[in-house]
């Protein structure tokens, strides 16, 4: 057992540990229109009445496409050492096939170039949720063929960036693009199809794996890939085997459904089990197992709150507390049975509970499921309705207190054997919160929405002295 922390103890990070941001390109770049972008399914999904907050979406966003090098800049100042983004697939492919459009490709390879005279490592994501509008008149996610589209597009950008970005996400998080945009339809594209959430999960594992196959064909062998998985924290209500039936079927919706063909070649046979009235799986074609697994180098792991299940109680089937969202339709197929909890504790500004015991868990159940397999945290982080003092300053002490929180988490980790070699916090600024629009603000950096300007709060001075320290400031510092 390593050693009990006092609070005085210092918490300190290995050299070569990343001190990260993360963003995606469809909640900050705007310019939705410019040098030959298309329209995503979030710009479909945004303009559509009723389907985010106040009818909001990402025409502007935060204008990060024509103030990437401020932003890039403010990064610097502020002591990072890392920065993840997101590609907007239909600005650098506008029809989701095809050739591509080099005016699309120049703006992600000039903020690279801008990111690495600042000394800042590049992470890509090829896919943050933002599918070319195009492929979903297809059929979208559901459809075998954007997979292969998918690939097609992973080739395109690690051809124009795989000399200078080296470390790669094929995926963002696909249970959202699974379950919340066909299932729950609270994310683009809005569908409510179970079979057809399934389907799309399908496909989306596919898609990481033919995709991470073309990057390594395009890319130096040096470069790192890996997937982002928002993998739960699934805990039960009680020790009831009912309940723990529960979390085995969460479990298998939330994770087994993505790490088990990723990682290990295989569906869980209880998810099979649990759909079977749902879907029969015959569009799990022979090969698809294999082309799926592909060895990674590392494994993105992004963090929030934990869940809490138990099986229905008849007596008392009070509203769903899973955090995603409103709707009518569930984003947990075949799990019916199944009631989510609000976990006791502090909560954030989106309802969900502050608790770091949950990203340590994390951590480690990954260090089991993929011995050797080095982890990167590639978002966490916490929504405050931060407002600027008269002075202009914006204070977050929540903020500092949830991340210093998570981070000693990750060092806990660390400490108990797991290979954690960067984080990277949610967010850079505060930007598009999906279908929350600009209500949750989630930024390091504040953003006035009618001027654009940014000022960083007192987390993002906190987070910067880590960064340069490698040490956790105590939560008071930066106040
Ligand atoms: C994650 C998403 C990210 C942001 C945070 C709050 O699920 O990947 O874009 O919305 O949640």
């Amino acid at each position: 057992m390593p050693e009990p922390e006092t609070p005085a103890t210092p918490v300190t990070f290995p050299p070569a540990f990343l001190w990260g941001a993360a963003t995606s390109a469809y909640q900050i770049e705007g310019a939705v229109r410019e040098d030959g972008r298309t329209p995503s399914i979030w710009d479909t999904f945004s303009h559509t009445p009723g389907k985010t907050a106040g009818g909001e979406h990402g025409d502007i966003a935060v204008d990060h496409y024509h103030r990437f090098r401020d932003d890039v800049a403010l990064m610097a100042d502020l002591g990072l050492t890392a920065y993840r983004f997101s590609i907007s697939w239909s600005r650098v492919q506008p029809t989701g096939r095809g050739p591509a459009v080099q005016r699309g490709l120049d703006f992600y390879r000039n903020l690279v170039d801008e990111l690495l005279a600042h000394g800042i490592k590049p992470a890509v994501t090829l896919y943050h949720w933002d599918l070319p509008q195009e492929l979903e008149d297809a059929g979208g996610w559901p459809e075998r063929d954007t997979a292969y589209r998918f690939a097609e597009y992973a080739q395109i950008v690690g051809e124009a960036l795989g000399d200078r970005v080296e470390q790669w996400i094929t995926l963002n998080e696909p249970w959202c693009s699974a379950f919340l945009g066909y299932g729950s339809g609270v994310h683009a594209p809005g569908r409510t199809d179970a079979a057809a959430s399934l389907k799309a999960a399908h496909h989306l594992n596919l898609a990481h794996g033919l995709g991470t196959s073309a990057l390594r064909a395009a890319m130096p062998a040096r470069n790192s890939v890996a997937i982002s998985l928002n993998s739960s924290v699934v805990r039960p209500y009680s020790q009831d085997p009912a309940d723990l039936a529960a979390v085995q079927k969460i479990d298998d919706l939330a994770n087994g459904v993505f790490h088990g063909p990723i990682l290990h070649g295989a569906y869980p046979e209880t998810l099979f089990a649990a759909t079977e009235l749902i879907t029969d799986w015959s569009y799990v074609q022979d090969g698809d197992l294999a082309a799926i697994k592909q060895p990674l180098d590392a494994l993105g792991l992004n963090y929030y709150t934990p869940a809490l299940v138990s099986a229905t109680d008849p007596d008392s089937d009070g509203p769903r507390a899973d955090g995603h969202g409103a709707s009518s339709h569930s984003p947990w197929p075949g799990a019916d049975d199944v009631a989510f909890h609000q976990t006791p504790g502090e909560r954030t500004e989106m309802g969900w509970t502050i608790d770091p015991t949950g990203l340590h868990d994390l951590i480690l159940r990954y260090t089991r499921e993929a011995p050797g397999l080095p982890l990167y945290i590639t978002e966490n982080g916490a929504a405050y309705d931060d407002k600027p003092d008269p002075d202009g300053r914006v204070h977050d002490p929540e903020r500092i207190a949830y991340l210093h929180g998570h981070l000693r988490a990750v060092r806990r980790a660390i400490a108990d054997g797991a290979d954690v070699r960067g984080y990277y916090l949610w967010s850079l600024m505060d930007n598009f919160e999906w279908a929350y629009g600009y209500e949750k603000r989630f930024g390091a950096v504040y953003v006035d929405y009618a001027t654009l300007a940014r000022t960083p709060k007192s987390s993002a001075l906190w987070y910067g002295q880590a960064a340069r320290s490698g040490t956790l400031p105590p939560v008071a510092s930066a106040e």
